[in-house]
């Protein structure tokens, strides 16, 4: 794995969609801040010095069928990571980690075709000591009373992802899979899905092995929902808005 590190950088997912394509080595794009951090469904990441943000890029020779679980993975690295060292989180589908009941860090999985070939850029971002004040909802490490080494953080992420990943195309997800549902922050509870400009009450029954969502919908019906478009909230986030 080769590890580059920026003092600041727009943000590491577009660093490296501007790399040129190299399937024989895996990288890691680090920056200690980014001016354009970037969440899902184009939301800012606000990413202040302090904390960890990476993206941990792979090119393949052929599209995966695969991606989907992406996201999962990742969530499970830094799940499995953060353990190691004493901090139990959750895993709020489909890619929120949580600590306190505040989000503690974010992923966003993208990738890019060149023909047959792929990259893929799995995002990482997580509050390690910037102030997250101003941020809504928003635990830190140091906030919640942790302190952590962020390049050895790094490694250790890094390292389950990457064995989480090469896993994964020998369709092992077994541990992956058990981390994500045991550690849910949102299985069996009421949720609302927010699709379409819609929202919807519904149960949430369990996480497929494709990474998907299983509802059922409180006016009846079940689905596998897709991460894309959709957005996940417990009723109780709702009440205290
Ligand atoms: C989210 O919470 O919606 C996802 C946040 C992902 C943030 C990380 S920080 C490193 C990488 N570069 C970005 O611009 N975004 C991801």
């Amino acid at each position: 794995m080769e590890i580059t590190h920026f003092e600041k950088l727009d943000s590491t997912n577009e660093y490296a969609k501007r790399l040129e394509f190299n399937s024989d080595i895996r990288r890691a794009i680090v920056a200690d801040s980014q001016y354009k951090g970037k969440g899902r469904e184009k939301r800012k990441f606000v990413s202040d010095k302090g904390g960890l943000y990476f993206s941990i890029v792979i090119d393949v020779e052929f599209v995966p069928d695969k991606l989907s679980f992406i996201t999962q993975i990742t969530a499970a690295a830094i799940h499995k990571a953060l353990k190691e060292l004493g901090i139990d989180t959750f895993i709020k589908w489909p890619n929120d980690i949580i600590l306190n009941r505040k989000k503690l860090a974010g992923i966003l999985v993208e990738s890019i075709n060149r023909g047959f070939r792929m990259r893929i850029i799995s995002g990482i971002g997580i509050n390690v000591e910037n102030d997250v004040q101003n941020i809504e909802d928003a635990a830190s490490l140091k906030g919640e009373g942790f302190t952590v080494d962020k390049e050895s953080l790094l490694g250790e992420i890094i390292k389950h992802f990457l064995d989480f990943y090469d896993r994964l195309q020998v369709n092992d997800i077994d541990e992956a899979l058990s981390i994500i549902k045991q550690n849910s922050y949102i299985l069996n509870k009421e949720i609302l899905v927010h699709k379409n400009n819609d929202v919807f009450l519904a149960l949430a029954k369990d996480i497929s092995p494709d990474g998907s969502l299983i509802v059922e919908y409180k006016e009846g019906g079940r689905e596998a929902i897709y991460s894309s478009g959709v957005q996940i909230r417990l009723p109780r986030e709702i009440e205290r808005e």
